[in-house]
């Protein structure tokens, strides 16, 4: 029972007169209320699963994705459609869980300085791509964003192979197989950086139509 002459261990009085015992309590429900929301999201199917039609990247996207990052696009572009009207009629589908199962590490995101690219795949072609990158100017007279004209001069075999970077995926899960893993530095020959951002973003969010 709790009294102001004798407090039992956890009545308020002794909580709050005893700096070990409220860190102790707050750590406590932190990590309870953490693991309560985290955990459950392990064994969810629908956010271990991929979604149908979804494939691994292929080399040259894999490749591709690496230049994203490297170059910083995350800064500027999410890859996540949250579930709201004005995001769907603008970009398409909302993003799903089951669609980023083979990203190491995910592009999500909510900084956005330039549009979400996450259904940017298929929406120009290639050759806009090209233009864009390597000057935005040129095809949107009004684009804030930086021009990247080296990509087109990157030869992707004068780069960290590729390999074994699939190998290093396939351990957490990406079913890459030993074929495709042979194959994927004769798959990148000849081929610029431009070619590996173009291939990326060109398959992004197309596994759902
Ligand atoms: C400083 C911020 C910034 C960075 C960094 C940036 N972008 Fe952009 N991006 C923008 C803005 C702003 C737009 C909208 C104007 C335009 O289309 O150019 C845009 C537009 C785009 C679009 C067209 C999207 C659409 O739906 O019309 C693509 C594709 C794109 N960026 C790809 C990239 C890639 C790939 C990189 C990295 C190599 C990159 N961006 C880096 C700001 C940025």
């Amino acid at each position: 029972m709790a009294n102001n002459h004798n407090p039992s261990l956890f009545s308020h009085e002794k909580i709050e007169t005893s700096n070990f015992l409220m860190i102790v309590l707050i750590l406590l429900a932190v990590v309870f209320g953490a693991l309560v929301e985290i955990v459950p999201l392990f064994f969810q199917r629908s956010t271990t699963q991929p979604v149908e039609g979804l494939k691994p990247y292929t080399a040259l996207q894999l490749a591709g994705r690496d230049v994203y990052i490297r170059e910083g696009c995350h800064n500027c572009h999410s890859q996540m459609i949250r579930p709201f009207r004005a995001e769907t009629l603008r970009y398409g589908h909302y993003s799903m869980a089951g669609e980023f199962v083979y990203d190491h590490p995910f592009q999500w995101g909510s900084k956005r300085t330039g549009p979400d690219l996450h259904r940017v795949g298929g929406k120009y072609s290639d050759e806009w791509h090209a233009a864009h990158l390597n000057n935005p100017r040129d095809v949107v007279p009004e684009s804030n964003m930086p021009a990247y004209p080296w990509l087109a001069k990157a030869k992707l075999e004068e780069a960290a192979p590729i390999a074994p970077r699939m190998k290093a995926l396939r351990m957490v899960g990406v079913p890459y197989t030993d074929d495709e893993i042979k194959a994927a530095d004769a798959d990148v020959k000849g081929k610029t950086e431009l070619d590996a951002v173009i291939a990326y973003l060109q398959v992004l969010g197309t596994a759902v139509k």
